[in-house]
C-alpha cells in the first residue's frame, strides 16, 4: 500500500504570531514491503511528518496520498486511513488506556466492529506477534514493564491488522535487553508478514540494521533519502547534525581507550561480544 507525499509543508500555530514552519517541501513515496528507517535529531519534525501518513495531521499545503486516497478530501474515510496506517506512539501511556492487556489491545477491532469472536483471535494473534504470553491477558497495564508496555501498543495497533506500521521511537527509554526484543518482534513482522515498516528514531544503531533505506530529516527537511548502506557512508555530515552515536559504539570507544585491543565503529552488541572475546583470548595467549 503505497504512500506519497507531495511538497508537504507543516505549520504549528498556522494564523498566530507564534506561527512556527516545522516541515518544508518535502517529497517522498513510499512502496509496500519496504523497511524505512526515518533518523533525525529531536524536533527535526519526524513526528510531524510521521503523523501525516495516518492522517494524525491533515495537509494544507501539499499532499498526502495513502493507497490512492488524499487524507485532505473530505471523501476521504480517515478512521479506514488509521486502521491501514497504524501508528504507535513514542510514548506508550499515550496510547495505552484500557485497564488490562487484553482490553486494550481489543481497543481499535472492537471500533472496526468486529464480532466478538474476531476480536478474540485478534488479540490472541497480536499478542503472539509480539512475544506477550497468554498469561498477561488480564494484567493491569500500570503493571507492566517498559519493554511490555511497548509490545502491549504495538499489539494494539496489529490488531487491527495494519499494511503499514509507523513506529515512533518506541525503543527510547529501554534498556539494550528491551531494545533487542521489541527490535526482533518488528523484524519478524516484517521477514514474516512483510508489512511496510517505516521506523522513526534518533539512534543510528538501530536503523542500521534492519533498514534497507534511510531517510534523514533535519530542521523540516529531508536531508537524505538512498539506501542504508550510501546514508551510513555520509558519518560525518550524520554526526555534525547531532545524530546520537549507538550505545554501544561508544562503550567500546571508551574500553578501547582504557586500553582494550577492540576494533573502531562496533555497531551492536554481537559484534561488541565476539570483539570483547578475542581481546580477552589475546589476553590470555600473552599471560
Ligand atoms: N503540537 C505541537 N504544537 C506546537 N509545536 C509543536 C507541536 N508538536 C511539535 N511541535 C514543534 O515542531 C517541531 C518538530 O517536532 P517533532 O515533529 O515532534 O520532531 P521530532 O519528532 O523529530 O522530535 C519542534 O520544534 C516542536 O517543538
Ligand atoms: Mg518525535
Amino acid at each position: 500500500m503505497p504512500i506519497e507525499v507531495i511538497n508537504l509543508n507543516h505549520s504549528y500555530k498556522e494564523g498566530t504570531p507564534f506561527k512556527q514552519q516545522v516541515l518544508f517541501d518535502i517529497n517522498l513515496s513510499i512502496d509496500d514491503g519496504e523497511f524505512i528507517g526515518i533518523i533525525g535529531p529531536t524536533r527535526s519534525g519526524k513526528t510531524t511528518l510521521a503523523q501525516h501518513f495516518n492522517a494524525l495531521h491533515i495537509p494544507r499545503r501539499g499532499k498526502v496520498i495513502v493507497d490512492g486516497l488524499d487524507t485532505a478530501d473530505k471523501q476521504t474515510d480517515l478512521v479506514s486511513i488509521r486502521h491501514r496506517v497504524g501508528y504507535v506512539f513514542q510514548n506508550p501511556d499515550y496510547q495505552l488506556f484500557a485497564p488490562t492487556v487484553s482490553e486494550d489491545i481489543a481497543f481499535g477491532p472492537t471500533n472496526q466492529n468486529l464480532p466478538g469472536n474476531e476480536i478474540k483471535e485478534r488479540v490472541q494473534e497480536a499478542m503472539t506477534q509480539v512475544g506477550l504470553d497468554k498469561t498477561l491477558s488480564t494484567r493491569d497495564i500500570f503493571a507492566l514493564s517498559g519493554g511490555q508496555k511497548r509490545r502491549t501498543a504495538i499489539a494494539g495497533v496489529l490488531a487491527c491488522r495494519p499494511k503499514v506500521l509507523v513506529l515512533d521511537d518506541v525503543t527510547a527509554g529501554l534498556d539494550p535487553r528491551g531494545r533487542e526484543e521489541i527490535m526482533s518482534v518488528i523484524h519478524e513482522l516484517h521477514r514474516k508478514q512483510r508489512i511496510t515498516i517505516l521506523f522513526i528514531s534518533n539512534s543510528m544503531d538501530e536503523v542500521a540494521s534492519l533498514a534497507e533505506r534511510i531517510i534523514v530529516v533535519d530542521r523540516g527537511k529531508i536531508i537524505m533519502d538512498d539506501a542504508t548502506r550510501k546514508v551510513f557512508a555520509r558519518f560525518e555530515e550524520l554526526r555534525s547534525i547531532g545524530l546520537e552515536l549507538p550505545e554501544i559504539t561508544v562503550l567500546m570507544d571508551k574500553l578501547r581507550s582504557a586500553g582494550f585491543d577492540l576494533p573502531a565503529g562496533i555497531l551492536n552488541v554481537n559484534e561488541a561480544l565476539s570483539s570483547i572475546i578475542a581481546a580477552l583470548r589475546k589476553m590470555e595467549v600473552r599471560k
